[in-house]
């Protein structure tokens, strides 16, 4: 039986780091209020002249070094995002094209699944990897969600950042992806969207964020609470065989209840969301990464990913790291 096995992981945040006194400065809100709704002190902005596929490039090379891999020998790369450097093609082909591998042929395709995009990412490597069809897999969450924002409206503007977080996934006769569960229902996407298009070369609707964070808030914590029940239930696992919680990074009190529903104290979570604020599909590897490297996360050890956002799609995934 072959696993997908987490062989290294990256991560990159831009160097621009925008505090929530900074905001304060611009738009009609204060640290406390930033603090107490979302746990959220820092977010990092990208410079004008990065691109999404720019800051995928650092988290990529940054997790190829960790693995102890050359970018050629990856055969498959995905890159989960909702904004794209492009309308096509496809940033998984310009990230191959920047780490010099295009002449490998590998395939390169995006997945879009908002916040919930990594878990998708992953979930889709996983079925690559077992199923023979691909062998070392880049998995990259990168977003730049600040061009995406209207940055007069403080009730969106002040959640979310910019960042890139990536892991090489190998086949492995060992334990690595457990199991995992993705889900989606489409009677949410009012919920948060980013509703506009482009035709005939005008914009079309709105190009800006829109949330009620308040419904946002109710459906998230419901249904992270159950897939990742559903998921430690289908494998035949306890939540007390679970070493650590790697949720999306979007607010601290989502994570503070899906660990609570689930019987876990906070010190079995990482928890970065203060440093980055809500990266989208960027904020579970992102966390990883920090885990990993600051030595909470270590070789053996169960984790349990879980991730929500528009559409609404959500899912978890239950590895041995
Ligand atoms: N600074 C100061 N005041 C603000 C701000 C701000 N940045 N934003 C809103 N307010 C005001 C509102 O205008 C409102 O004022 P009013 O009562 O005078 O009208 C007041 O604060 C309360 O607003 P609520 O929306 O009721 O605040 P709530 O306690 O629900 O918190 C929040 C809002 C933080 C958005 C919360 O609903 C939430 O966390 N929702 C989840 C959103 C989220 O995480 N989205 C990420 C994308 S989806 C995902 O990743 C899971």
């Amino acid at each position: 039986m072959q696993y997908a096995k987490i062989l290294g992981t990256g991560s990159y945040l831009p160097a621009n780091r925008v505090s929530n006194d900074d905001l304060a400065k611009k738009i009609d809100t204060s640290d406390e209020w930033i603090t107490s709704r979302t746990g959220i002190k820092f977010r990092h902005i990208a410079d004008e002249n990065e691109q999404t596929s720019d800051l995928a490039v650092i988290a990529a090379r940054n997790a190829l070094e960790n693995a102890g891999m050359a970018a050629d020998e990856i055969d498959l790369i995905i890159v989960a995002t909702s904004t794209p450097d492009m309308i096509f093609p496809s940033t998984a082909t310009i990230v191959q094209q920047k780490l010099g591998i295009g002449a490998t042929g590998c395939p390169a395709f995006d997945v879009q699944a908002v916040c919930a995009g990594f878990m998708y990412a992953i979930t889709t490597a996983n079925a690559y990897i077992k199923s023979g069809m691909a062998k070392n897999v880049l998995v990259i969450g990168a977003e730049t969600f600040s061009r995406i924002l209207n940055w007069e409206d403080r009730t969106t503007c002040v959640l979310f950042g910019d960042g890139a977080g990536a892991v090489v996934l190998g086949a492995s006769d060992e334990p690595g992806i457990i199991h995992s569960k993705l889900q989606a229902d489409g009677d949410y996407i009012d919920l948060l969207k980013t509703p506009g298009q482009v035709v005939n070369g005008q914009v079309c609707g709105t190009p800006f964020l829109t949330m009620d964070g308040p419904g946002v808030f109710k459906f998230a914590v419901k249904m992270l609470a159950k897939v990742a029940e559903d998921v430690l239930k289908e494998s035949g696992y306890t939540s007390a065989q679970i070493d650590w919680i790697v949720p999306h990074q979007a607010n601290k009190r989502i994570i503070e209840s899906t660990a609570k529903h689930l019987h876990l104290s906070m010190d079995k979570v990482i928890l970065t969301v203060e440093n980055h604020g809500n990266t989208s599909a960027a904020s579970i590897p992102l966390a990883l990464d920090s885990g990993i490297r600051n030595g909470q996360i270590q070789r053996g050890q169960h984790l349990l990913l879980e991730g929500i956002g528009g559409g609404f799609a959500w899912g978890a995934v239950l590895l041995k790291y």
